[in-house]
């Protein structure tokens, strides 16, 4: 019975993964049924006794290399790459991450973007920069309108930390969602109507055919004038030209992008200087291997049992 783990991500070292998940599968011989792609190449080990692959970002190709897989488990939330590959065992079932620490955490980031751009912090920094003391006009919080595509995992959570701040608070989503003080948008239909109700937008989409390029030339237009746009979803899913056209001409007063279509920004893109962008690098919310551990050890004892796991990624909507 093929029952060894491998651990394939071209990113993040193995280490902290591996030192998270012994202590909570005692019963998982880690010397001899751990492998790391692609470094076990070079040691002795059958890539089929291999059940179970726990993945960030692997390769395409890389799953085809062990024929008995049960299950792949991403260490992330988003699964855009696992299901661009087309090399992908079919059949096999794909676990997402969901995880207190990663949810908390975007609330975090969210939080934060949406009070920089609702407090004006992004004008009175470059006021700093021009020693210029002046008081800018604030608009009650009451009256701003902060609208989240996306109300899965992340979104739900950062609805409820934007709630008591007492924000005029919608949601754009592929289903109708019942969620107390949250106005609903679901579908294509709706969206022009959820744009032009939203002063600062948040993107916590997950990337989809029907995802990529939502937000381009047409949708950003819909926006009111002097909206916000924060992305932490995925890069693909804002046309990148039409974001800073909209920038530029004023439509857009400002952006603050945590992904974006080619990471790392090349050097020499315009992104990186932009006046109206703040720009991190894919930050907003990092897995914790230490958090994320005991969900995982949960779901690989469950596989191994024959069982469902939780969490699995939903093949026809992508995530
Ligand atoms: P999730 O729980 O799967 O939720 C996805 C949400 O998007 C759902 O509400 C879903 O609608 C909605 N949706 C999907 N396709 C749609 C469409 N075509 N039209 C309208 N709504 C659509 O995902 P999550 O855990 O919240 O994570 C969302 C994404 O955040 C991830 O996929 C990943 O790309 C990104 N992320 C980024 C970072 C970072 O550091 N930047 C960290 C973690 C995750 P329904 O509810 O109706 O199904
Ligand atoms: C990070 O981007 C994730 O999808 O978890």
């Amino acid at each position: 019975m093929p029952s060894a783990l491998v651990y394939i991500s071209p990113e993040d070292p193995a280490e902290r993964w591996r030192d998270a998940l012994v202590p909570v599968l005692p019963e998982v011989n880690f010397t001899s049924d751990f492998h790391v792609w692609p470094d076990c190449k070079d040691t002795q080990y059958d890539p089929e006794d291999v059940d179970i692959a726990l993945v960030w970002r692997p390769k395409p190709g890389d799953l085809k290399h062990f024929p008995n897989l049960k299950a792949v488990i991403n260490l992330g939330a988003g699964v855009d790459t696992i299901l661009a590959d087309e090399t992908y065992p079919k059949g096999v079932p794909l676990v997402r991450l969901i995880d207190p620490a990663l949810t908390r955490h975007m609330s975090e980031f969210i939080v934060h973007r949406v009070l920089h751009f609702h407090r004006k912090f992004h004008v009175y920094d470059q006021m700093q920069r021009d020693h210029d003391w002046r008081e800018l006009i604030q608009e009650d919080t009451l009256q701003k309108r902060v609208g989240i595509m996306g109300l899965g995992t992340l979104g739900t959570d950062a609805v409820r930390h934007l709630a008591p701040f007492g924000f005029q608070i919608a949601g754009w989503s592929r289903t109708e969602k019942r969620i107390n003080g949250v106005q609903s948008f679901f579908g294509l239909d709706n969206l022009k109507e959820f744009l032009a109700r939203t002063d600062i937008l948040i993107c916590l989409l997950p990337l989809t055919p029907e995802t990529h390029g939502i937000l381009n030339a047409e949708t950003l237009s819909q926006l009111p004038k002097g909206a916000y746009v924060i992305n932490s979803g995925r890069g693909l899913q804002i046309d990148q030209e039409n974001l800073l056209v909209e920038l530029d001409n004023g439509h857009i007063a400002g952006a603050a992008l945590d992904v974006f279509c080619t990471e790392p920004i090349p050097k020499n893109s315009p992104i990186w200087d932009h006046p109206k962008i703040i720009v991190t690098p894919h930050i907003a919310s990092l897995s914790s291997a230490q958090s994320a551990a005991q969900n995982i050890a949960e779901n690989i004892r469950r596989i191994r049992r024959g069982e469902t796991p939780n969490d699995l990624v939903d093949f026809n909507t992508g995530y």
